[in-house]
């Protein structure tokens, strides 16, 4: 039994305890309990005994399971993220989409967007909104709201793309003139059968041993027209214009073996119709520039039809034969059956057919752009030009004294002529962005990007940024002998990343690397005054002139 004194202690427990019990569901209700539980510990001072007295036994293990549920609730999902649906919608509504403005009514930014594009700065319009509102923000360009990464861990999400939350989400008319089955634009399962075909074809040494010659020939061959065009009327050489015809033919034949002559002049014609509608108003109507590209394309495709159907006819004549090493990406797109991915399913003739127009369009400028801009800035650092030539001149002294031909790993091991072309790729890369769109709502580095939204992922500006690169606005090849030129890093992705990491990346660096030898090997060359342009896409003004003469 309990004395008088005993009972009137027991009294006042009972009255604080009960009191601290409301002041803790109460806390609990406002969510302010985990804050207070630290800031009062004396809350725990409370005894077994005492507390017996207080409840009894049944009272205390109820207790006991309200107050699991508490820390549970309270302090263990928040702090180690086992949360339910709830805490994480919760969550999410505490984040923001970027900031940034919207800019006029209907056209947004996209005057200022497109007028730093014509500047020999153009990652300013990103420089500055990131100085305002942070490397990744919101804005309202080419007719739609867009989310801007300048931030390469937030680009390496958007490209990675784990559980395909981001899909390509190209402007309205490059939409229109690609089709919905195209590799730009499919997703899942198709896009990666199709990925990983033309890559193990274009990546394979017997493919890349068998086009180091045609690629030498091709070269070899222009570059001595250019010299017979000296004593003409018409000395100069438009570099712009003339690598471009050097790597459409070698292109073509990679993708469907047509040789040089009249199929070759009239695909070259209507794909260049084709891709003046890439940036154009989408109105499908007779008349408009969109039209015509369509019109174009569908001529390109009755002739590329008849070659898919015609190497099918043959395909099957021979099929009991061993039909050899694959000749272009027809025929490795036509053998296969499927089995990688399980469909056991070949690909229709249509699919393959507007595929193969389709995948010239990532191809076709982008290579003859980095061969002309690396002469531009070449001629520009006369000490780069030195190096250059000094690193080819040797390896060609050696390729004549041992009577050998070049093996496509000659031209690729040299280290200084890859830096050469990892500068250029990293200051003028005709693919400055990748455009995608959010299927949900996705949280990267603590920025929301909204269901829906479109991503533009700027390379560029990650290239041109002064945290990742020192002095960004200079050429200087000499960077890369630290980290190896050929380098894919998130703070260098001119050839993009993740399951759409450009399937063209090692034979473009081989066709730019032979270009660079033979060119610099065997003539020295004057060039004009010229200014690269940015927009829509990377180009010289004047096509860059140039006169050659034999070294
Ligand atoms: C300097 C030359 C090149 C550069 C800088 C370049 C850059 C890129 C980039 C950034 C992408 C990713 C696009 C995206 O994620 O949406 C890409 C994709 C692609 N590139 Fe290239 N590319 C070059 C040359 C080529 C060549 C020569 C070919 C063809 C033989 C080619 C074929 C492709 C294809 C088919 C894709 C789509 C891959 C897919 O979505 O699965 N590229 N390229």
């Amino acid at each position: 039994m309990l004395n008088d004194e005993e009972q009137a202690v027991c009294r006042d427990y009972k009255v604080d305890l009960q009191e601290r019990l409301k002041k803790f569901i109460r806390m609990s209700v406002e969510n302010t309990l985990p804050l207070k539980i630290i800031q009062d510990s004396s809350f725990f001072r409370l005894r077994m005994e005492e507390m017996k007295w207080v409840f009894g036994n049944w009272e205390l293990i109820c207790i006991s399971i309200v107050l699991g549920w508490l820390f549970y609730k309270y302090l263990i999902v928040p702090k180690w993220g086992l949360g339910d649906n709830q805490e994480e919608e919760c969550r999410r509504s505490r984040l923001q989409p970027p900031r940034g403005s919207s800019g006029w009514p209907l056209i947004g930014e996209t005057i200022e967007f497109i007028a730093s594009g014509f500047t020999s700065h153009p990652v300013s319009f990103m420089e500055k909104r990131k100085s305002l509102y942070g490397k990744v923000f919101k804005t309202h360009i080419l007719g739609r709201p867009i989310i801007v990464s300048t931030d390469p861990d937030v680009n390496k999400v958007v490209l990675q793309n784990q559980g395909n939350v981001f899909i390509p989400s190209y402007p309205k008319s490059v939409i229109e003139l690609l089709g919905e089955s195209s590799i730009l634009q499919i997703n899942g399962g198709l896009q990666k059968r199709l990925h990983a075909i033309i890559g193990g074809f274009l990546r394979s040494p017997q493919f890349k041993a068998r086009i180091t010659k045609d690629i030498e020939n091709s070269v070899k061959l222009a570059l001595s027209s250019w010299i017979d065009r000296k004593n003409t009327h018409h000395p100069i050489v438009y570099l712009q214009d003339e690598t471009k015809k050097i790597t459409f033919q070698i292109l073509v034949r990679v993708l469907m073996s047509v040789e040089a002559g009249e199929d070759m002049e009239f695909l070259k014609r209507e794909f260049m119709e084709v891709i003046k509608g890439l940036i154009c108003l989408p109105i499908k109507l007779p008349g408009f520039r969109m039209y015509k590209s369509l019109q174009a394309k569908e001529r390109m495709l009755k002739m590329v039809r008849k070659i898919v159907n015609d190497r099918k006819i043959a395909m099957e004549k021979k099929e009991t034969k061993d039909s050899g090493s694959p000749n272009d990406a027809i025929d490795v797109l036509l053998r296969d059956t499927g089995e990688s991915d399980g469909t056991q399913q070949r690909l229709p003739l249509d699919f393959i057919s507007g595929n193969i127009i389709e995948m010239m369009i990532p191809g076709e400028d982008s290579v003859p752009m980095i061969m002309t801009l690396a002469v531009k800035y070449l001629s520009d650092n006369p000490l780069a030009l030195s190096c250059l030539m000094e690193e080819n001149d040797e390896l060609k002294k050696r390729k004549d004294e041992s009577g050998e031909g070049y093996a496509w790993t000659d031209y690729v091991s040299l280290p200084f002529t890859q830096g050469v072309i990892s500068e250029t790729l990293r200051m003028a890369n005709i693919i400055n962005a990748i455009w995608r769109k959010a299927l949900e709502d996705v949280e990267i580095k603590g920025y929301l990007i909204p269901k829906g939204w479109c991503v533009l992922a700027s390379l560029t500006s990650v290239h041109m940024d002064e945290e990742n690169y020192e002095n960004p606005d200079e050429f200087d090849p000499w960077r890369w002998e630290k980290t190896g030129a050929s380098v894919n890093s998130n703070k260098f992705t001119p050839f993009g990343g993740g399951q759409r990491l450009c399937p063209g990346l090692e034979f473009s660096r081989l066709e730019i690397s032979i270009f660079l030898h033979h060119f610099v090997t065997s003539y020295t060359w004057v060039a004009e005054e010229d200014q690269i342009v940015y927009f829509p896409t990377v180009k010289t003004k004047r096509k860059l002139p140039i006169m050659v003469t034999p070294r």
